[in-house]
C-alpha cells in the first residue's frame, strides 16, 4: 500500500506499568506520557497525516481510583495549556470526542472550549482527543438522536447513522496503534475503527517517540487491505503474517 493513512489512531496504554517498573506513582507515568503525546502529535503533523486520534480517557477509567481521576482531569487540562499555542501555530485543529459525563470538572471543559474556539478553523492536522470516549455511548447517543427526530426505521442506514456521530466528518481509521503488548481496543472509536489495520506495540506509551509511529506506518504500508473483497493481488498470501498477533510488538 503506498498511500499515507488518513486517519491514525493511537491507544495511549502503560503509564501505569512504566512508572511502576520504576518504582514510582501511577501519576508519575501519566505526566511522562505527556512528551510521548508531544512526539506523536510533531510526528504525525510532520508526516502529512491529516487526521490524528488520541485515546486520553475512556468511559470506564471512571473507575480508577479518584485520586487518579483527579489527576488525570488535570493532567488533561495542562497539556492543553502547554502544547495548545504550539499545535495551533501548526495549523492543527483540536477537537474532543465524548466530554459528556457531568463529573468532569468545569475548569476542564473550560480549557477545551478555549482550544475548540482557538483551532476551529484551522485547516492542518485534525486531532481528535479522545477524552471521556466510548464507542458503545457514541453508538448510543447517535441512536437516541435518530430516535428523537423521529427518522423512519426504513431510513436508517450506515449513512444516516454515521452522519448523527458528534463528529460526522471524522473519517475511518486507517491504521490504529495500541501500546502497552495489549491486545483490545476498550471501547475506542467501535464505529470508525470497522476495518482499521491494527498494530500492537509492545513499548509502554511514555516510551512512544516517532521511530515508532515510523514503524507502525511501515507495517500498515506491508498490509493488504482487502475490505471483504476478492481482488487478483488480495488471493496471494501476502506480509500480512507479518503482523499476525504478538509479532507486531517491539
Ligand atoms: C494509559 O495508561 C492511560 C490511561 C488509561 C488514562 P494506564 O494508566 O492504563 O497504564 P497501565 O495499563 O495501567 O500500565
Ligand atoms: C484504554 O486503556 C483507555 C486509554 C488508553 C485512555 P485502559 O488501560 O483503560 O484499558 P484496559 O482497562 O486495559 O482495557
Ligand atoms: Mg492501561
Amino acid at each position: 500500500m503506498d498511500s499515507l493513512p488518513q486517519h491514525i489512531a493511537l491507544i495511549m496504554d502503560g503509564n501505569g506499568r512504566w512508572a511502576q517498573r520504576r518504582g514510582l506513582a501511577r501519576i508519575d507515568g501519566h505526566s511522562a506520557g505527556e512528551e510521548a503525546i508531544v512526539a506523536a502529535v510533531m510526528a504525525a503533523h510532520e508526516s502529512g497525516v491529516p487526521w490524528l486520534s488520541l485515546y486520553a480517557f475512556s468511559t470506564e477509567n471512571w473507575r480508577r481510583p479518584q485520586p487518579e481521576v483527579d489527576f488525570l482531569m488535570t493532567f488533561n487540562q495542562r497539556v492543553i495549556r502547554n502544547n495548545a499555542r504550539a499545535w495551533h501555530d501548526l495549523g492543527i485543529r483540536i477537537r474532543y470526542l465524548g466530554k459528556a459525563d457531568p463529573r468532569i470538572p468545569d475548569f476542564v471543559h473550560e480549557d477545551i472550549a478555549f482550544v475548540e474556539d482557538l483551532t476551529r478553523e484551522n485547516t492542518g492536522m485534525t486531532l481528535t482527543m479522545a477524552f471521556d470516549h466510548g464507542g458503545r455511548r457514541d453508538l448510543v447517543r447517535a441512536t437516541r438522536m435518530l430516535v428523537e427526530r423521529g427518522v423512519p426505521a426504513e431510513e436508517v442506514t450506515e449513512d444516516v447513522l454515521g452522519a448523527h456521530m458528534q463528529y460526522p466528518d471524522l473519517p475511518d481509521i486507517d491504521l490504529l496503534v495500541r501500546t502497552s503488548g495489549e491486545h483490545r481496543l476498550s471501547n475506542f472509536m467501535l464505529w470508525q475503527a470497522a476495518y482499521a489495520e491494527l498494530v500492537f506495540l509492545d513499548v509502554l506509551w511514555p516510551d512512544f517517540r516517532a521511530e515508532h509511529l515510523q514503524f507502525a506506518v511501515d507495517l500498515y504500508h506491508r498490509r493488504q487491505r482487502r475490505f471483504g473483497g476478492a481482488t487478483e493481488s488480495a488471493a496471494r498470501p501476502g506480509p500480512m503474517a507479518v503482523g499476525a498477533g504478538a509479532g507486531d510488538g517491539r
